[in-house]
């Protein structure tokens, strides 16, 4: 575990911040890392950027611990990281990919997009929120050069419905070589049916509660396969998440509860 000291607080909008950590860590994208809030508890979150000597996380102010590290965390506070952790999204030798975010899903999508931009790769970024003072990143997609295609729930900015909608017509349009998604699963499930239709390959990042992070305690194994998301995940293929029972319908909670999503 390391102690690494906030170096900024990017507050993005009323319920996410970015936090920022001048200490380079060797993670790909889609993998994440533990991040312990003293006295309060430790969860998950995505890297969502990642430079020699950098790293950002982007906090989705949900539950007890992160509403602490959005309340009570200031630049110059530390805070607890373990990892990197898990299989992260695989580019492949891909030439044109889109992206397809939902929310707090965003940030593994970023770190994505900047990976792939350093690759040189044709990159569409379909990101969508509730309303359009919750839609993060859009800015630093734009930055990396990515086509982005914007929907809100509400219409406040960009389309007026689901991403899926943008990305079923996107698809329709034009080849792409693969889909990659993060956000609720619902959505994620769809994302991966619509790419399916259009023979195209698809991987999803997957959250649920995690406790070691690195695959032995079994907090995060998914139902009737004994798969791991800390380990063997959290970046499923399209094909293999679609065969979770669970996937988009429940997940556990820390007692292991069936909680339905
Ligand atoms: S969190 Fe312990 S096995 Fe995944």
């Amino acid at each position: 575990m390391l102690s690494l000291k906030v170096s900024d607080i990017i507050n993005e909008n009323p319920l996410f911040k970015t936090y920022v950590f001048k200490h380079g860590l060797n993670a790909r994208p889609g993998q994440f890392v533990m991040v312990w809030m003293p006295g309060v508890d430790e969860v998950p979150m995505s890297v969502g950027w990642v430079e020699a000597d950098e790293f950002r996380i982007g906090i989705f102010k949900a539950g007890d611990c992160t509403t602490a590290i959005h309340e009570q965390v200031k630049i110059g506070d530390r805070l607890g990281i373990r990892g990197p952790f898990g299989k992260g999204f695989d580019l492949k030798d891909y030439k044109k990919i889109t992206l397809a975010g939902g929310g707090c899903g965003t940030p593994p999508l970023l770190a994505l997009a900047q990976k792939a931009a350093e690759k040189g790769m044709d990159v569409t970024a379909i990101i969508g929120a509730r309303s359009k003072n919750l839609l993060i990143y859009e800015k630093e997609f734009k930055k990396l050069g990515c086509k982005v295609l914007v929907s809100t729930d509400d219409g406040s900015k960009g389309h007026k419905g689901f991403i899926t909608d943008i990305l079923k017509k996107e698809l329709e349009k034009g080849k792409t070589d693969a889909v990659y998604t993060c956000g609720p699963e619902k959505m994620m499930v769809k994302v991966i049916e619509i790419a399916q239709d259009h023979k195209i390959p698809s991987q999803a990042s997957l959250e649920r509660f995690m406790k070691c992070g690195f695959g032995i305690c079994g907090q995060c194994c998914i139902d009737g396969t004994g798969l791991r998301v800390c380990k063997d995940g959290p970046v499923f293929d399209g094909e293999v998440a679609m065969k979770h029972k669970e996937f988009g319908k429940y997940a556990r909670s820390a007692s292991g509860k069936r909680c339905d999503l």
